[in-house]
């Protein structure tokens, strides 16, 4: 394992005064940026929230540059509101579209504002078109990349999200990976050791910074805790085939009626069209207990996740959010990059099928939970920290 120590004196705290006090060390005047940062969609945001507060405390001359591949308000605008990140230096404007066309238009971009900022690396967190254009863009021009969130694998050849993940990590200098799990993949994988680094996870340290904010936030409608299931759906592979959207949905309106229980979904807009076109929008949010809400801020998801009964998702990032917020998991994916979880007995995936997800939440409905400490696995809070730190070693050139 290759994780350095911290350098600050103060590097277990997670206070927000400590690293607010240091914001005003960042410019975006500067035509030239040592770091470029560059995110597109929403988990990537929530990605960015507490590293580049260690960022600014330790002077690091950086900038944002945002492709525009998450657009709409609540997508997009909010969580830079929510979670202060700096406005970014470069908005690429690319939007939806295929993902060839897509991931084309941000590298035609990229370059460009690579060459007009002349960093000397490019971060790019999780496994988006975003963050592959970043990292291709980058090394393309000789660029340094690192990956936060390095080494996560599906083993699904054909996900989106999987192919972006391999290439960029064979793509980059520096590797962050979030996981004992995710750090031994990359080793498998033939990639040098001395460029990946066991971190822990970035989105964990949200958890532990921003553990008042999140009970203090406010929901636009009333819940009573552990009353109610908190859902999402999304991905590309659930959504985009009916056969397999109308099994989940059928499972989550059984699940309410069965457990008596609301069921708060905040719809994606991908969702949201696919259900339209396919005719399922007007009676699945009809359904008694079914409360189909519009996308919600970062910090209302946590408390939802938090005070949930049960989380059923296909996200990623929540079915990590929900473990560290003590709350159990369906996850109706195949598989699960954040196998942790499963061995901790929290989570159980079922896939997109209907008699999987009800076994499951009978499961967890009847079955006491293993006694874990959910932070241990993902670094405690400390991944930020670690990552800059890193960075600063590297902009110092004492790492090769
Ligand atoms: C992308 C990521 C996925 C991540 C997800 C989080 C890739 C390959 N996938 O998927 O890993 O989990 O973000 O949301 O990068 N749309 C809007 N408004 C927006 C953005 C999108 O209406 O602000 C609609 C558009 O119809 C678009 C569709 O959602 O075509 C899908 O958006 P896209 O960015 O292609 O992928 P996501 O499904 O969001």
């Amino acid at each position: 394992m290759n994780v350095k120590q911290n350098k600050s004196d103060d590097s277990n705290s997670n206070s927000h005064s400590v690293l607010e006090t240091n914001t005003t060390k960042h410019t975006t005047s500067h035509t030239n940026i040592d770091v470029l940062v560059v995110v597109g969609t929403r988990p990537q945001f929530v990605k960015l929230a507490v590293l580049l507060k260690y960022f600014r405390k330790h002077g690091i001359n950086f900038g944002v540059v945002h492709t525009g591949q998450h657009y709409d308000y609540e997508m997009n605008k909010i969580f830079f509101e929510d979670l202060e990140i700096p406005t970014p230096v470069k908005h690429l404007n690319v939007g939806s579209g295929t993902h060839g066309k897509q991931t084309a238009l941000m590298l035609e971009r990229l370059e460009d504002t690579y060459q007009e900022f002349h960093p000397q690396c490019v971060v790019v967190p999780g496994d988006t078109n975003s963050a592959l254009a970043g990292a291709l863009a980058a090394v393309k021009l000789h660029i340094h990349t690192f990956h936060v969130e390095a080494g996560l694998r599906s083993r699904l050849q054909f996900m989106a999200e999987e192919i972006n993940r391999v290439l960029i990590d064979h793509m980059s200098t520096l590797l962050f990976a979030p996981t004992q799990t995710a750090y031994d993949n990359l080793l498998a994988e033939g990639i040098a050791t001395d460029k990946v680094h066991l971190t822990g996870d970035v989105m964990i340290d949200n958890i532990v910074f921003y553990a008042d904010r999140i009970e203090k936030t406010e929901l636009p409608f009333t819940v009573t805790p552990n009353q109610y299931i908190y859902t999402t759906i999304h991905r590309a592979e659930n959504v985009d085939f009916p056969e397999k959207l109308r099994e989940i949905l059928d499972a989550i309106k059984l699940v309410a009626q069965k457990y008596d229980l609301d069921v708060i979904i905040p719809l994606h807009p991908r969702t949201k069209k696919r259900l339209l076109s396919y005719g399922m929008f007007s009676d699945f949010v009809a359904s008694p207990g079914i409360r189909v809400i519009e996308p919600v801020g970062y910090f209302q998801s946590l408390k939802l996740a938090k005070h949930a009964k049960l989380v059923i998702t296909d996200s990623g990032g929540l079915q990590k959010e929900a473990f560290a917020l003590g709350t159990p998991v369906v996850t109706m994916r195949e598989t699960t990059e954040w196998v942790e979880i499963v061995d901790a007995g929290w989570n159980i995936i079922t896939d997109y099928k209907k008699t999987r997800i009800l076994d499951a939440v009978t499961h967890f409905m009847e079955k006491k939970l293993p006694q874990v400490n959910a932070l241990e696995f993902y670094g405690s809070g400390t991944a930020s920290e670690r990552i800059t730190s890193l960075i600063e070693d590297f902009l110092g050139g004492n790492i090769p």
